[in-house]
């Protein structure tokens, strides 16, 4: 059985103190407002800056439900890559997720497909859980050859792998045309495309593969499309930029299942 997500990407925002009033704030609505599903079924996963995320690790110990993520990791294993950050770092801060591929990281940093695979295989050996992004720009969309990059993108990062890899990687399909213009994909084009990944697991790993891995939506989720995206038999969750930095509206995005 695949679990629901809701996983907050909270991009280059909060200092280290803002970070950890956030997530406090948001445990406490939590608290008061628990999601009815329990920790085998959802998982929240705060996918904050690095310098929160040992901080953050501190205050979700207690919670089942809370994961912390990385928003990146660099495609070698150590050395003299100044600045970067490895995914054994991130390992030893206690995360369990690292978000890959990121649009922003393909687009600004030039992130290709084979760094990302790169990436994916060094998280998953240093027992990492990948949540792999994908999506297409507004322009590949009105050429209708979204399909085709969306399954480009998948084959050439991800289907490397076996089957057995499968159990710890997430994929967030997150069209770059939603992604921070409040502009949402519509609940029939997140299913559409939703149900198209899935499909690709299938023909290559299976159907038990397809059928337990999450598959979370990404691109201008908010608190109050939230239930209508999740509401789709093959919208696992969301992947949450901008609603993510407000504590009432990410505990109602999660709430939404
Ligand atoms: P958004 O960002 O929710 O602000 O559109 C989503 C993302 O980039 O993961």
């Amino acid at each position: 059985m695949r679990r629901k997500i809701a996983a907050g990407n909270w991009k280059m925002n909060t200092t280290l103190n803002e970070g950890k009033e956030l997530i406090e704030n948001m445990l406490s609505k939590l608290d008061e407002n628990p999601p009815k599903q329990n920790a085998d079924e959802l998982l929240v996963i705060f996918g904050t800056p690095f310098i929160t995320i040992e901080s953050g690790m501190q205050l979700v110990s207690g919670n089942p439900m809370v994961k912390m993520a990385a928003q990146n990791c660099y495609s070698e294993e150590k050395g003299a890559y100044t600045g970067e950050i490895s995914v054994s770092m991130i390992k030893s801060t206690g995360a369990e997720y690292v978000i890959i591929g990121h649009s922003e990281r393909r687009e600004y940093f030039h992130e290709s497909h084979e760094m990302l695979a790169k990436k994916v295989d060094l998280a998953l050996k240093h027992d990492l859980k990948p949540i792999f992004c994908c999506g297409e720009k507004l322009e590949i969309r009105e050429k209708n050859t979204h399909f085709n990059l969306v399954k480009r993108q998948i084959e050439e990062s991800l289907f490397h792998l076996g089957a057995e890899d499968f159990k710890n990687i997430v994929i967030a399909y997150e069209p770059v045309w939603a992604i921070g213009t409040g502009v949402t994909a519509s609940p029939e084009q997140a299913q559409e495309m939703h149900a198209f990944i899935r499909n690709l697991l299938a023909e290559r790993y299976g159907p038990k593969v397809a059928s337990d891995t999450s598959i979370l939506y990404g691109g201008s989720v908010s608190a109050k499309n939230a239930a209508e995206l999740f509401a789709n038999p093959d919208v696992d969750g969301g992947l949450v930029g901008g609603a993510s930095l407000k504590a009432d509206d990410f505990v109602t995005i999660i709430n939404s299942f």
